[in-house]
Parts: structure tokens; C-alpha cells; sequence
């Protein structure tokens, strides 16, 4: 007979219900905000349906080719608006043929011979800008942006090559920014890619905070021992390095050796829904190697690295939803995860007063 199952402890059963429980969770929702929702060639001339924190939203050009985004709902018998198309710059719904511009108006409802009672049948929209070859989407609709996007740095400057790639992170948004940012992770989950070839060496992070950001400048770093370290600087030394986090979705991992070389990942990330980010990440660097001689061999490493990452992240959200939410136990060396955390939650709950008293704490660490 087999032997029954054994009995877990009351705070390790599986979750009973699906959703996890309120405050054991990285999910947020952020608004007022802006998320690149997708790049500037994949929005073409036909209507395009993404979905920004699990709202279905169709994007589309107007006539000048200027985007715009409505909620993908037709509101006369909620139909998804991304199944119609493009006529004279208004988007048209495939079942009736009402039609909207990019402001949500609706434009034309064939048949119907009264013009009047038009402000009913307006749809929402989300503002959108389109900025260094991104889509950009702000997060509540109907509302009039209070900021303007992230701008990329480096993309123009002379002596900088640029590589730009789009990976799915199966986790929530929090934890794909801790994965990008965390360092402890790279010597492990990276072994010989990036870090841990060699014998660690303890280095010193400092860290600081404001309302909006957190950085961590890493003081005392030999260039990384890996595969990625070697092919930047051959001839190794000191390096500078920083990771930071800019809210609401930017992760930046820069390094600077010498004069000469200086290497700048920018992730924007965007949470598709609860269990999906999405990472446009734009590489750009100025090596003493020429970019071009670079290029070919960056570029699958850095996959390599993406596809480690994705599939752990994604065993982090099965076990995470299977054992009923998350408990994190942390050590001081897990540098910026709690404070990526601290500013999202308080990004999602317009309730909390933003925390503007700047916040500086040293770790020293083996890396
Ligand atoms: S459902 Fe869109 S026009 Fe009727
Ligand atoms: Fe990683």
C-alpha cells in the first residue's frame, strides 16, 4: 500500500484558491505612468492589440501616422476593435462599422441619421508618444500625462554601437527587475558567461534612494571574469559599475573601464499582465574592439543569458503561485531587491505619500 502523503505545515500547503493572498505578492498596477508598449516597426498600418498591466488596448496610426491608443472594446457590442481596420485614419470596428479616431471619438456609426449623443458612444483612450523607436503608452485613460517618457541616453553619441532585442520574462514585474539588477545570481545561474570563472573578491556596493529611484555603485570591481568581462576588456583592471532602477520600468546595468570602454543595458520592462514583462533591452556601447567586430558575439551571449534568466523566472512564478504567494527570506547582499519593491508598491497606491527623504545604506559583498 502506498504510504500516505505526508502532512506540510500549515504555512507551506498549497494555496486553496488561485489567486494569492493580499501583501504576499509582487503583482502591482501601476498608473499614471508611462510603459513602452512596443517598438516603433511593429506598429505598421494595421491596428495592433497589446495588453499593458492585463488591459487589452488596440494601437493604431492616424492618417498622419501618428499612433493612438483606445481600449479593445467596441463599445457598441464590445467587440475587439484590433479585429477591424484602418479607413481614412480612423479605426473601424468589423462587426457594425462604427468608427473611432485616435482621441476615442467615434466618428461615424453607418445608418444612423442623427448626429447627436455622440459623447456616449466615445471609447477610452490612452495618451501615447512615440520616442527613439518606441511606442509609448501612459497607463490611465482618459487623462492628460503629467511627465513624459524615459529618453534613452547614448543612442546617438559618436562612437557608440547600439543592439536592441525583446525577451518575455514569465514573473511579475518586480522580480524580472531584481533578476536584471541582482548580482549575487550572475556567478551562479551565469556561471563563466559573466561572473564566477574566477575567485570572487569582495567589493563594496553603495546604495542610495530617492522618491523614484535606487542605484547601487559597486566600488573595488575587477572586470568580471567571464566570457562577456574578457571579450569587453581584454586586459582586464577596475571597473566602474552601477545598477539602478528608475520608476517605473527602467533597469540599467552601466560599466565603465578606462576612458575607452563603456557598456550601458537599458532594460525597459513592461508588465503585460500579472505573470508577464516584457524586456526591450538596448544595449549600447564603445569598446577599444570596434563595435562591429562585437556585435555578432555579444548577441547570442546575451540570449543565452536572457533564456537562464526566463527559465528560472519562470519556476520563481510557478512555485510562487503553488505554495499559495511569496516569502522572501532576504540577506543584505539581495541589494536592491526590497527597495525596487518599497518603490513599486508605492507607485501603485496613490495613497502613500511619496517617500522623498533620500536613503543611503554600504554593503560589502563577494562577487
Ligand atoms: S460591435 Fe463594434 S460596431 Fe457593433
Ligand atoms: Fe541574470
Amino acid at each position: 500500500m502506498d504510504k500516505p502523503a505526508p502532512q506540510l505545515p500549515q504555512t507551506l500547503a498549497p494555496a486553496a484558491h488561485p489567486a494569492p493572498p493580499s501583501g504576499v505578492t509582487s503583482v502591482v498596477h501601476i498608473p499614471r505612468q508611462w510603459f513602452a508598449v512596443c517598438t516603433t516597426s511593429d506598429l505598421r498600418r494595421k491596428p495592433k492589440s497589446i495588453t499593458l498591466q492585463g488591459i487589452r488596448m488596440v494601437l493604431f496610426r492616424n492618417k498622419e501616422g501618428v499612433p493612438g491608443a483606445l481600449l479593445d472594446r467596441c463599445p457598441h457590442r464590445n467587440v475587439p476593435l484590433s479585429g477591424g481596420k484602418l479607413v481614412d485614419g480612423d479605426l473601424e470596428c468589423a462587426y457594425h462599422g462604427w468608427r473611432f479616431n485616435t482621441a476615442g471619438a467615434c466618428t461615424k456609426v453607418p445608418g444612423l441619421c442623427r448626429t447627436h449623443g455622440a459623447e456616449s458612444r466615445r471609447t477610452p483612450g490612452f495618451a501615447c508618444r512615440e520616442l527613439d523607436g518606441f511606442v509609448w503608452v501612459w497607463s490611465t485613460a482618459n487623462e492628460t500625462p503629467t511627465s513624459e517618457p524615459f529618453r534613452l541616453p547614448m543612442l546617438d553619441e559618436p562612437g557608440y554601437t547600439t543592439v536592441r532585442r525583446s525577451v518575455d520574462f514569465p514573473g511579475t514585474l518586480q522580480a524580472t527587475v531584481e533578476n536584471a539588477l541582482d548580482v549575487p545570481h550572475t556567478a551562479f545561474l551565469h556561471r563563466g558567461l559573466f561572473r564566477g570563472a574566477g575567485e570572487p573578491n569582495r567589493i563594496q556596493a553603495h546604495i542610495t534612494r530617492t522618491a523614484t529611484s535606487v542605484q547601487a555603485e559597486y566600488l573595488g570591481e575587477p572586470r568580471p571574469e567571464g566570457l562577456v568581462g574578457r571579450m569587453l576588456s581584454p586586459s582586464g583592471g577596475l571597473v566602474s559599475h552601477w545598477d539602478r532602477f528608475l520608476l517605473p520600468c527602467v533597469a540599467q546595468v552601466e560599466y565603465k573601464l578606462g576612458d575607452e570602454n563603456h557598456f550601458l543595458v537599458t532594460s525597459i520592462m513592461t508588465p503585460v499582465d500579472s505573470h508577464l514583462t516584457r524586456a526591450f533591452a538596448v544595449f549600447s556601447f564603445r569598446l577599444r574592439i570596434p563595435g562591429w567586430i562585437v556585435k555578432p558575439f555579444l548577441t547570442p551571449i546575451a540570449l543565452k543569458i536572457f533564456n537562464q534568466d526566463a527559465r528560472i523566472l519562470i519556476q520563481q512564478s510557478e512555485a510562487s503561485d503553488y505554495w499559495g504567494g511569496e516569502r522572501y527570506v532576504s540577506t543584505e547582499i539581495d541589494i536592491l531587491g526590497a527597495q525596487i519593491q518599497r518603490l513599486l508598491k508605492r507607485a501603485a497606491d496613490e495613497r502613500l505619500a511619496p517617500d522623498d527623504k533620500p536613503w543611503s545604506k554600504e554593503v560589502a559583498l563577494d562577487a
